[in-house]
Order: C-alpha cells, then sequence, then structure tokens
C-alpha cells in the first residue's frame, strides 16, 4: 500500500540479496523509520519487540529469520536452533508456527550447500503468497460492504468499526480485515472506519489511523471503550477485525478486547466478521478458551504510554500509581457463536467446523486418513 505516495511492502529483500528491510513499528505514526535484519537474533528480537507484529508478518519475518540463519550456517543444528528461536518470540499467532514448520519442512530435505539459497526463495513466496491471500480476502470480504451499502440505500457512509490492526502493516500487504475496506475504497463505495485505539498498546490509534490516513480512508479513532455506546445507537453497520489464530471449529484469537467488542455486537445485531488467510487456522485445536495460549506481556506496557511533546520529541509517562500491579494479557478468545462469518481467501463461510470445511474440504481427508 502506499506511504507518502509511494507502494510499499511491511517487509523486503534488501538489494544486497540477504538482508531484510521492515518497517519499525514502534516508531509509528510519530516516525517512519525502516530497519535492516542481519542476522538470527535480530529478525527474532524484531518479533518480540514487536518491530514487527501482526500474525502474517509474525510468520513472513519468521520465514526471513530462518534465511538468513541458513545464510550464516546451514547445518541441520543451525536450521534447529533457528526454529526454536524464532518459535520462542511469541506465543499467540500460529503463523509463526505455520512458517517455522513449513521453511523446516522444505528446507531439511536438502543438503546444506542448497539451503541457504532455496531458504530466500521460499520466505519470498512466503510473502508473495501472503499478498495474494490478502488480495483475494479483499475481493470475497467487499460483497459484505457492497451489501452493507445497498442496505443503507446507498446514503451516507457504511460505518465499519475494527479492533487492533489487522491492515497492510500486519501483513505483507493490503492486511486482511482491512482488505475488503480498500477494494470497497477501490469501487468508490464511501466509508468511516471506527478504529478502537486498542490498548495497552495502541495498535489502532498508531498504526491503523496512520494507515487509513496514508490511504485517504475516512476514520475516527475512539477509545476502546466507545464501541458498545456507538452500536447501540446505530453507528456501526459492520465490525471487521483480524485473527491471530483460529481453531478448527472457528473460535477466535485476536487482540485483547476483541470478545467485549463480539459480545457488544450481538446484543445489538451488528454483523461480526473475521478476516483471515488460511495459515491463521490451527487445524488441531478445537477449544480455543482452553487451548490457544495467550501472551502475558510487560506489566509496564499497562502501566506506562507513550507519545509525542509539543516539542516534537516522543516521551514514556507513567499512568498509575508508584506500586499498584498490572496485569497484561495481549489476547483473547472470542468463541464461534458470536462470529458472524470467516473470510478466508476461498470464500466466506460460518464460523464452525463444517463451515471452515467446506472451504477448504482437503482438511477433511487428511483428518480421516
Ligand atoms: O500484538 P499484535 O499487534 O501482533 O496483534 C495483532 C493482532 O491482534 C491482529 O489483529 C492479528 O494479528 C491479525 S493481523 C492481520
Amino acid at each position: 500500500m502506499r506511504v507518502q505516495g509511494h507502494d510499499t511492502r511491511a517487509i523486503w529483500l534488501e538489494p544486497d540479496g540477504k538482508s531484510i528491510g521492515i518497517i519499525d513499528q514502534t516508531k509509528l505514526p510519530h516516525e517512519f523509520a525502516t530497519r535492516r535484519l542481519t542476522n538470527l537474533a535480530e529478525a527474532a528480537q524484531a518479533i518480540q519487540s514487536m518491530q514487527v507484529r501482526g500474525a502474517p508478518l509474525i510468520g513472513a519475518t519468521a520465514a526471513y529469520g530462518v534465511a538468513i540463519a541458513m545464510k550464516h550456517d546451514a547445518s541441520d543444528q543451525s536450521l534447529d536452533q533457528a526454529c526454536k528461536t524464532l518459535m520462542a518470540t511469541r506465543p499467540t499467532a500460529v503463523n509463526l508456527r505455520w512458517a517455522v514448520e513449513e521453511m523446516r519442512r522444505y528446507l531439511s530435505g536438502l543438503p546444506p550447500s542448497a539451503r541457504a539459497a532455496k531458504a530466500y526463495e521460499r520466505a519470498a513466496a512466503i510473502c508473495d503468497e501472503d499478498v495474494e491471500i490478502n488480495r483475494a480476502i479483499g475481493d470475497n470480504g467487499v460483497v459484505l460492504i457492497e451489501a452493507a451499502w445497498r442496505k443503507k440505500g446507498e446514503r451516507g457512509a457504511v460505518e465499519i468499526l475494527t479492533h487492533c490492526n489487522a491492515g497492510w502493516l500486519a501483513t505483507v500487504d493490503w492486511g486482511t480485515a482491512t482488505a475488503p475496506i480498500y477494494r470497497a475504497q477501490e469501487l468508490g463505495i464511501p466509508l468511516h472506519i471506527w478504529v478502537d485505539e486498542t490498548r495497552p498498546r495502541n495498535q489502532g490509534a498508531s498504526l491503523t489511523a496512520w494507515e487509513l490516513r496514508e490511504q485517504g480512508i475516512a476514520h475516527t479513532v475512539i477509545a476502546d471503550n466507545a464501541g458498545g455506546h456507538l452500536m447501540q445507537h446505530g453507528r456501526v453497520d459492520l465490525c471487521l477485525v483480524g485473527t491471530d489464530r483460529v481453531t478448527a471449529t472457528g473460535d477466535v484469537a485476536n487482540k485483547i478486547g476483541t470478545y467485549l467488542k463480539a459480545l457488544a455486537a450481538r446484543d445489538n445485531n451488528v454483523p461480526f466478521y473475521v478476516a483471515l488467510p488460511s495459515p491463521t487456522v490451527d487445524w488441531t485445536i478445537a477449544d480455543g478458551v482452553r487451548e490457544i495460549p495467550i501472551e502475558e506481556r510487560d506489566a509496564r506496557e499497562v502501566t506506562e504510554i507513550a507519545g509525542r511533546l509539543p516539542d516534537g520529541t516522543v516521551a514514556r509517562v507513567q499512568l498509575t500509581p508508584d506500586g499498584s500491579p498490572a496485569a497484561n494479557p495481549a489476547f483473547d478468545v472470542t468463541p464461534a457463536r458470536l462470529v458472524t462469518g470467516l473470510i478466508t481467501e476461498r470464500g466466506i463461510c460460518p464460523a464452525s467446523r463444517d463451515g471452515l470445511l467446506s472451504l477448504f474440504p482437503e482438511r477433511r481427508l487428511a483428518a480421516n486418513a
């Protein structure tokens, strides 16, 4: 998508053919800074510190992390170590495991001398596949926005509420929840996006708002607690969010606070859709609340906040009394029964085992094998 008018992806291979370029997302929205990853430790640290974040982008970075490791040392031990190091960075987004396992599967049958080149090839293909998947999610999901537009008598703007950042910054390009929004913009449908700030890390206020502004899409940042009120007053036509892991039965893990939005949406008859690429489905589990590991992050993300001062410098300040403990679960699980539908690259389906299998029938065969 566009940054200051230039087409940009969220991750790229640098011209030296070995290091990886990323946007340092911890600096947005106040500074657009890029960073070069040159070794495995830097790739792992970029994921852990959330310089790169969002389930698909974490997977893409991990794939390139394995490639960088292979460039330095392509032995079996090095491959094993790279996979372990990357897997330990963040626990909830299953795309990380998917990408690491895919790289291991692809490389382990090759002689070490062939691994580095093939690893870069596969990582680049994973990135390109992500872009194509998200484009297809856009094509499939835009029908929901078109329907909402027709339902409103083609008056005003379609009002969409989103949580966290499931935009192009969270993927390689297009985003998942934002792909239908960007397609609707291309079709000339008037849009207005309610952007949940998404405490504690404010991915909505700092990333989604920045992304939509760069893309020229009307939006308003709201406090996380405002969504229910807006839904009660008919100000939301559709909720559209991303996800870090979907169970084989359609339960959805996403950024903390998503569950509360789904509850409010159900109470107000607002459709609640989740957009996901197929690597986000964890076919091995059925009960999201019990089985999806929820990342617990540093309590200082809750007790402190960063922002720009009038002199332009960015500073962190403390919000809470000295000594008050804080807890920071980073994700929650929305049960399938609260999800109106799943938007995938193969189409839209009910959030259920049968729904998912109707789009991915090869998984039924695998389950029966
Ligand atoms: O902690 P983050 O910023 O990595 O969490 C990101 C989200 O929760 C996104 O909604 C999810 O990864 C979907 S991204 C297309």
